[in-house]
């Protein structure tokens, strides 16, 4: 990991300036999470299924509202995040809602010198394996976590929605992924309000069979990957939304994937 270091520390600024807009975006809409709404979505509640009790580990967690409602449906919930401006987020969001997640400032990579013990659950959803390089390690990391018998779930965007341009009118990136990053010189986020200085963010897109032949090169048993024409946020350009509230680019409806998501479990020894 060390080649990609500047491309980490690059993409952790541009986290840290984005964590602020966002706290305050109504696309992330704390106040009705503070009030008690879930910022999960049916496709990860319905397809994870019941969390209480369970040891989860939330990678790439943002400034936590995930985890904490999973730790709302009475997980032992513990979020990883890269920018320590989204972690010192997460636990203020935290200590406000008398919670007891707990919160971890770590590269993905860096988890296990950071972070011990094993889970029942492993998660991680919705613009995150995008900003990581290499997913023989990212595995590696999920199934040192998991514990036999444990379940790794991910709902992601589909590569093919990451293959276009910004309009959704070419094709402009590679399915595959090359490992030299995708370079975007970006003063936007995907949020309501939040144009920041001009900065750099370093992605990588990943193939279905590259995601599901690294986590079943481990021993992971696929349980599922389902793929969805839809999204449950407007997060790309062009959206509209349909009578089911999912939301599709309007010029393309439901002629491409724009989600997935995976179940693996780990056997039991
Ligand atoms: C789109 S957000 C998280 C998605 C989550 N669904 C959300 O919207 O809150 C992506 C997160 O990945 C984190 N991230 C990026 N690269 C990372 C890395 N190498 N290790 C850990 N976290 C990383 C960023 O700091 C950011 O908080």
């Amino acid at each position: 990991m060390e080649d990609y270091k500047h491309y980490f520390e690059s993409n952790r600024q541009l986290w840290n300036k984005r964590t602020p807009l966002h706290r305050q975006s109504a696309f992330y809409n704390v106040d009705a999470f503070v009030a008690g709404q879930t910022s999960l979505n049916n496709i990860e509640l319905e397809e994870l299924g019941d969390v209480q009790g369970k040891a989860l580990l939330h990678l790439q967690c943002h400034f936590g509202q995930d985890t904490l409602s999973w730790a709302r449906q009475g997980a032992n919930a513990t979020g990883i995040d890269l920018s320590d401006a989204s972690i010192e987020e997460a636990r203020r969001l935290n200590q406000q809602l008398g919670l007891d997640a707990k919160f971890v400032q770590s590269n993905v990579y860096d988890l296990k010198e950071n972070l011990q013990g094993q889970f029942d659950i492993v998660f991680t959803s919705y613009g995150t394996i995008g900003w990581l390089p290499d997913l023989e390690q990212w595995s590696d990391i999920i199934n040192h976590f998991l514990k036999p018998g444990g379940t790794f779930y991910m709902v992601e965007f589909h590569p093919v929605a990451w293959m276009f341009d910004d309009d959704f009118k070419e094709i402009a990136y590679p399915y595959h992924n090359t490992y030299t990053p995708i370079v975007t010189e970006t003063e936007q986020s995907y949020t309501d309000g939040s144009s920041h200085e001009k900065l750099t963010e370093y992605g990588w897109n990943h193939s279905l069979g590259e995601v599901v032949s690294s986590l079943t090169a481990k021993g992971l048993q696929l349980e599922f990957l389902h793929e969805f024409p839809y999204s449950p946020y407007n997060n790309f350009r062009h959206m509209e939304q349909g009578a089911d509230g999912y939301w599709r680019i309007k010029h393309l409806g439901s002629k491409i994937p724009l989600l997935y998501s995976i179940k693996v479990n780990k056997p039991k020894n």
